[in-house]
């Protein structure tokens, strides 16, 4: 997908190269680092373009599931897990009658070939976490990592030179300021730091806290996307590993040379805003002015 992926990262950049033409201050977050991975998902899924703008509020919604602490906004959650699997039974219907080269596609032709690897109830989850999972982490890598060039302008600078090569920046990005900051396991009956832990019991973990682990990285504080010890444990592991991996990973390799070649101006216009999360960590807003 990598051409793709620079042709509609390129359209991005170019509406905000308008936007922030005469020096006006320019939303990163909503102007490029949600609608790139939104954009790349839902092509890769095969979602109308005419449908993608209603996403943002209930994908956003529905990423609440991702947030452990607040049982008050279960109805929301809810709400929005019924529409976007209404949505995607009735893309579904019209995908059967008429497939495309798309994942949706060559996933119906999977589940009804009726051989028991995809029930339709599968599907439609799938399709849903595809969705919700794709963007919402991706968007804070692109964030994270524009904070950390904005703080340290010799970051973006070796970036754009070279000196540093886009993936290891990215793994960087990833270690330092973990999009995911945590994820579960339950169903292993275990014994962890001398712990018992039963297969009932749920254990989180801290996904951000390991990649800062000095027993594992050295200086873990210091941005060095050249160090030797690279490998986060920002996708997970195991038979959960993040099936987006590689697909985020490229996504932020083609973004972040693309955005510092053509804005080598760029910088902060005012303060970031976090959002209140806790699992997903990355900023609402991140203004900068491009010239
Ligand atoms: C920087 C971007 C991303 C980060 C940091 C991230 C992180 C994660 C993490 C931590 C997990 C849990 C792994 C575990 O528990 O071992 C996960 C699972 C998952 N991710 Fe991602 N992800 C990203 C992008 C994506 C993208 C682009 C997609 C879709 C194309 C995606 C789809 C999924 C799915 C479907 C799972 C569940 C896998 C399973 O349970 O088997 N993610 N991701």
């Amino acid at each position: 997908m990598r051409p793709a992926i620079e042709a509609m990262a390129d359209t991005l950049l170019d509406a905000m190269a308008d936007a922030g033409a005469d020096g006006s201050a320019v939303e990163f977050m909503h102007d490029f680092a949600y609608l790139l991975p939104v954009t790349v998902i839902c092509e890769l899924i095969g979602i109308p373009e005419a449908d993608r703008a209603a996403f943002r509020p209930v994908a956003r919604d529905l990423g609440g599931v991702f947030e452990l602490h607040d049982a008050a906004t279960l109805p929301t959650i809810n709400a929005a897990a019924v529409e976007l699997l209404a949505y995607f039974t009735a893309l579904a219907r019209l995908r059967r009658a008429d497939p495309r080269d798309d994942l949706l596609s060559d996933l119906l032709a999977i589940s009804d070939s009726g051989d028991g690897r995809l029930s339709d109830a599968e599907l439609l989850h799938n399709l849903t976490l595809l969705l919700v999972a794709g963007f919402e982490t991706t968007t804070n890598l692109l964030g994270n990592g524009l904070q950390i060039i904005l703080a340290d302008p010799p970051a973006g600078d070796a970036v754009r030179d070279g000196s540093v090569p886009p993936p290891a920046f990215v793994e960087e990005v990833l270690r330092f300021d973990s999009p995911v900051q945590l994820t579960s396991r339950i169903g292993y009956d275990t014994v962890l730091a001398g712990v018992p832990v039963s297969a009932e019991t749920e254990v989180v973990t801290l996904i951000g806290a390991g990649n800062r682990d000095p027993r594992r990285f050295a200086s873990p504080s210091r941005f060095d996307p050249m160090r030797p010890d690279g490998g986060p444990l920002s996708f997970g592991g195991g038979a959960h590993f993040c099936i987006g991996a590689a697909l985020a990973r490229l996504e932020g390799s083609v973004a972040f040379p693309r955005l510092l070649n053509r804005f080598p101006k760029i910088s902060a216009a005012g303060e970031p805003t976090r959002r209140d999360t806790l699992v997903l960590r990355g900023f609402d807003e991140l203004p900068v002015t491009v010239a």
